[in-house]
């Protein structure tokens, strides 16, 4: 594969991105016309940030995995395109080729075909990081039905409301997962999760573990049996779905300042042309390297840039089942060493938490094949950045800091390795095609340079949502109408003297938590829910490795109880409610909370509290009970 469309230098960058500016419609035409398109489109975009109402390549049909497998199998067929590394080291790793990875999911097209899943179904899957998840969601996307992958980490009720929102009539999961020393029963969850969700016909069960599991005559059949009765068929073919390029691809949920996670919907075709443009221009991916990001499928990342970005762009992608510190924290560096890793992405959170085992861990492990690094997530504090830079890339490999969302489907603002400057915290220059804008509380654009401000996007993209499952008017008000004809991300933003641009972190309600993002309110309902509990309120505050750790200030009813196993059971409860990722690090229990007279809790000052920054509440004259914040420092954890 050769990518025409891949940026060699800063002065073609420049261009590019002017270009995309005066012509977006030009610009955009011109990267997908080097896909696979059954039929091309009539026109480049539609668009308004009102309703919203965007659409990319209008009457162009495609299926992307005819973009991601089929059209490499003349001259890929017998290279790379997944590269398994098992949670053990003493386990035996996988490779896929394309021609077989192909196979696997004709294969698999036909076993979801065969359980009666059709076009525009939504297929809710729940898995550990094997190859048959990567498997999964491209069998989804060649039939043609929505995938919903839900991380391993999510409980049974997060489950349960995502496969309810979304409708889905099946699930497809594992025994259970290996993750370090733990095997996380997924199958058992999925079992409580569905106690709850009628509209689920089938589950397809893969095994990893194996596990003890239950499965329910008539609706539980395992993988390996679907795909033998698909090879006593005959391996008949699996021809692609031909799908609009509007018609969704996925939906993936996400946190927001509400209680309750929304369904990002993302499209066949502009998430396609997306996705691989920003992966082969911000890391320079040249053919045949070795590219390994250590993301979750679970989330965007894994979605956008293990499966669809590098698959589309014929690359080697690897896969790892485990975490950064199994067996030992030189997990990563193994990997890279083992396999001769060129592209390495991940998050600041992993380089932090390794940093602190020192350099034992990466001395001795052979990593020169890097040549480039990325991380995405969260932002990244200079002193893991330079280590990242020093230790791994030892000094040559430049570093891409990527800054993008769920909802925008890809990278937005991030360095092109190696080709546009990088600067340590910065996120830099938007990709081509991006057009950010900074502006102030009441939606005025704050121009020129060393400013800070509120980030919006002033101009669509083709990685965009389109909406929020089941319920546009959300989408709308989320991302639409806080400032007219602008999206706004929920970021806030420097933009320093150079024009680099800076992300400081969410403006709103919502916590980044070692990458992973946790809205506030939805902490508060599962706490809400323990027994005893009469209200709560939950905060950030800064965590060494986490990024951010999660404070909870909890009122309980007046009861004589050892206040040490009440904290265990609210965290119990969360984690039930909510899952692992969502526990409470710290629990104050408080008389009361700083509301204002109107009863709104003042959260302003518990972040400040909870930040450390007693002697700069600012006003607090205008409170309910100002009394009740002196208690509230004084108990200060
Ligand atoms: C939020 C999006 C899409 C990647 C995985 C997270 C924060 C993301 C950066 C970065 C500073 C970053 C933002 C953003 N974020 N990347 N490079 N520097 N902050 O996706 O769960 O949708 O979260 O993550 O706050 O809004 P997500």
């Amino acid at each position: 594969m050769s990518y025409p469309y891949q940026l060699k230098n800063f002065e073609e960058y420049q261009q590019a991105w002017q270009h995309s500016v005066t012509d977006p419609e030009g610009f955009w035409a011109d990267v997908a016309d080097h896909f696979y398109w059954r039929r091309k489109w009539d026109k480049v975009l539609e668009w308004n940030f009102k309703e919203p109402d965007v659409k990319w390549f209008t009457g162009a049909k495609l299926n992307i995995t005819e973009n991601c497998l089929d059209r490499h199998l003349g001259t890929l067929g017998n290279q790379p395109a997944i590269i398994w590394e098992p949670n053990d080291p003493e386990e035996r790793h996988r490779i896929l080729t394309y021609r077989e990875l192909y196979n696997k999911v004709c294969q698999f097209a036909n076993v979801l075909k065969n359980n009666g899943v059709k076009k525009g179904d939504r297929v809710c899957i729940y898995m550990g990081m094997i190859p048959e998840l990567a498997i999964a969601v491209l069998a989804c996307a060649r039939v043609g039905a929505i995938h919903s992958v839900v991380f391993g980490g999510f409980s049974a009720q997060s489950i349960a409301d995502r496969i309810q929102d979304a409708q889905a009539s099946l699930v497809i999961t594992c025994d259970g997962a290996f993750r370090g020393g733990k095997d996380i029963p997924l199958k058992s969850v999925i079992d409580d999760a569905l106690m709850a969700c009628p509209s689920v016909k089938k589950v397809i069960v893969c095994t990893r573990t194996r596990t003890p599991v239950s499965m329910l005559k008539g609706r539980d059949v395992w993988w390996e049996d679907e795909i033998k009765q698909v090879e006593t068929m005959g391996n008949p073919p699996a021809p692609a779905e031909e799908m609009d390029a509007e018609d969704t691809l996925f939906i993936l949920y996400t946190s927001g300042s509400t209680g309750k996670p929304k369904g990002v919907v993302h499209t066949c075709g502009g998430y396609m042309v997306y996705a691989n443009y920003t992966f082969i221009n911000t890391f320079q991916y040249k053919p045949r390297q070795v590219y390994f990001c250590t993301a979750d499928i679970g989330w965007i990342t894994g979605h956008s840039y293990i499966v669809y970005g590098p698959l589309s762009a014929g690359a080697t992608t690897v896969l790892f089942e485990g975490i950064p510190t199994y067996p030992d924290a030189g997990r990563f560096w193994d990997i890279v060493d083992k396999f001769r890793v060129n592209v390495l992405y991940t998050a600041p959170t992993a380089i932090r938490s390794l940093m602190g085992f020192g350099l034992g861990p990466v001395n001795h492990k052979d990593l020169s094949s890097l040549t480039t690094l990325g991380t995405v997530g969260e932002p990244i504090n200079e002193e893991a950045w330079h280590w990242y830079k020093d230790q791994i890339g030892k000094g040559k490999a430049p570093i891409t800091d990527t800054w993008w969302q769920t909802e925008t489907g890809g990278i937005m603002i991030a360095p092109l390795a190696g080709i546009t400057k990088e600067k340590p915290g910065y996120a830099t220059l938007p990709l081509p095609g991006i057009q950010p804008i900074l502006v102030d509380e009441n939606g005025n654009e704050i121009e020129g340079n060393g400013v800070n401000g509120n980030l919006c996007i002033k101009f669509p993209w083709p990685g965009m949502l389109r909406t929020t499952y089941g319920d546009h008017e959300r989408c709308r008000t989320t991302y639409f109408a806080t400032y007219e004809n602008l999206y706004f991300t929920g970021d806030g933003c420097l933009r320093d003297e150079d024009g680099y641009y800076r992300i400081t972190g969410r403006v709103d309600d919502v916590l980044n938590v070692s990458g992973h993002r946790i809205g506030t309110a939805e902490v508060e309902n599962a706490i809400n829910m323990h027994a005893g509990v009469v209200e709560s309120a939950v905060v950030g505050y800064p965590h060494d490795i986490k990024g951010q750790g999660i404070y909870a200030f909890v009122i309980t009813e007046k009861k004589h109880h050892d206040l040490e196993l009440t904290k265990k059971d609210i965290i119990q409860t969360v984690s039930r409610i909510i899952g692992p990722i969502a526990k409470p690090d710290k629990i104050q229990f408080v008389s009361g909370l700083p509301k204002t007279r109107s009863g709104k809790i003042m959260r302003r000052i518990l972040r400040k509290i909870a930040e450390g920054e007693l002697d700069n509440l600012g006003d607090t004259s205008t409170l309910l009970d100002p009394a009740v914040v002196e208690e509230i420092k004084q108990g200060r954890l």
